[in-house]
């Protein structure tokens, strides 16, 4: 790079990481090629009529639609999510408790910007979401990770590992939970430990940011009320249109107290000024004609025979082999432990058999954590991709437990 650009650029900058996954993706763009590597809706579930239906909206006010909207987000679509999400929320909030982002992701950042300073400490599941833990080291922070089981983050290890922290003189700004079918863990939160975690929360005066954009997309079991409905002030919760309707649109929301929304808010006129309006008209009208509630059955129905078939697969291939995981009862993960196996070292051989996955470690807060794990994803595959690819994998993991002899 030439020393113009080199001897500018910031801090941040120098010390900022790509991820791992987005350079990976590349690699796995090969005719043939099974994958279960990514994070994708399938594509077939898109609801394109439906969408296209409120197309009409762009003639009857277009010229507001095709102009700048406010920051804090579009009227009505805020008016639909407030109602719509208020049985998980445990009430409807009031406008000035939400802004409306650009994806979930957004919210991550401006939450960031917010409460991050050079060498904060974060406690976090381990793993977590990679482009969460990407943009907290991006903004300088460092992490506390929190082991999993099937009832998700073991809360009751996080009081010692604060006032250790504390200590040591260093200061933990937040816990960043994903209860909901974790990315890339597939457990949930029980609703004890939620409760748990609010009162570590209030006791150590440590926020919450709960991360739920697959929260909708259950297959099993009851819906559980969020950690937000539990905690008076302490916690941001950030949802997502991404995993019900389309990623394509970048449209998110996050939920907190007013004080928070309104910080978040002054960071996003810095970022983007405000969220597409015309994006945002149209997902309203497609909420509000009560499409999005027809929608999610049928996202649930194809998701759950994919769900179900790697399953069935994973059974009949991989446990055998010693391979161990936990059931996810939504979302769009499963987290595969191979206990005696290098993930990274079984990419490369999987990938020589046309299946991607995506390895363990990136994911991991504590390097090496995540060594022996996988993350498959099931939306994007077909029932019959994925049992080839269960079975392209389990050839993988056979050549690696015993070398070819050539
Ligand atoms: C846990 C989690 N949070 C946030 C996001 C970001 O989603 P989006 O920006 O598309 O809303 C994702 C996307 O995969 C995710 O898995």
């Amino acid at each position: 790079m030439s020393k113009i650009w080199q001897e500018n650029f910031s801090n941040i900058s120098k010390n900022s990481r790509p991820s791992p996954i987005r350079e990976m993706l590349a690699l796995i763009r090969q005719p043939g090629m099974i994958s279960f590597a990514g994070g994708m809706p399938a594509p077939e579930v898109f609801p394109v009529d439906k969408f296209y239906e409120g197309v009409h909206i762009l003639k009857d006010d277009g010229a507001n639609l095709l102009q700048y909207g406010t920051t804090e987000g579009y009227p009505p679509l805020k008016e639909f999510l407030a109602e719509w999400t208020a049985p998980r929320m445990g009430r409807k909030v009031n406008p000035d408790e939400m802004l409306i982002t650009t994806g979930s992701q957004q919210a991550l950042d401006l939450f960031a910007w917010a409460m991050i300073d050079e060498g904060d400490l974060i406690i976090t599941e381990d793993p977590s979401y990679l482009a969460a833990l990407t943009v907290f080291f991006n903004h300088g922070g460092d992490f506390i990770g929190i082991p999993t089981d099937r009832e998700g983050m073991m809360v009751d290890m996080i009081p010692e590992k604060i006032e250790k922290a504390r200590a040591e003189g260093k200061k933990v700004k937040f816990i960043y939970t994903i209860v909901n079918f974790h990315n890339p863990g597939g457990s949930t939160m029980s609703v004890e430990r939620r409760k748990r975690l609010v009162e570590i929360s209030k006791k150590y005066n440590v926020p919450v940011f709960e991360d739920d954009p697959y929260g909708y997309v259950r297959y099993d079991g009851e819906h559980l009320p969020s950690i937000f409905s539990f905690h008076d002030d302490g916690v941001i919760y950030a949802g997502s249109f991404s995993k019900i309707l389309s990623p394509g649109t970048r449209i998110g929301w996050v939920t907190g107290p007013k004080e928070i929304i309104r910080n978040l808010t002054v960071f996003k006129q810095g970022t983007d000024l405000c969220s597409s309006t015309i994006t945002q008209a149209l997902v309203a009208e497609y909420c509000n004609k009560g499409h999005l509630d027809g929608h999610l059955p049928t996202i649930i129905e194809n998701y759950r025979v994919k769900r179900d078939a790697m399953e069935k697969n994973l059974e009949k291939y991989l446990a055998p082999m010693g391979a161990t995981w936990v059931k996810p009862e939504g979302g769009f993960f499963y987290w595969i432990n191979f206990p005696k196996i290098n993930t990274n070292d079984l990419f490369k051989i999987a990938i020589d058999k046309k299946v991607a996955f995506v390895p363990g470690d990136p994911f991991c807060p504590t390097p090496g954590t995540g060594i022996h794990h996988a993350r498959l994803n099931y939306t994007f595959s077909t029932p019959e991709q994925i049992e080839e690819g269960m079975k392209r994998l389990a050839e993988a993991v056979n050549e690696l437990a015993i070398p070819a002899v050539h």
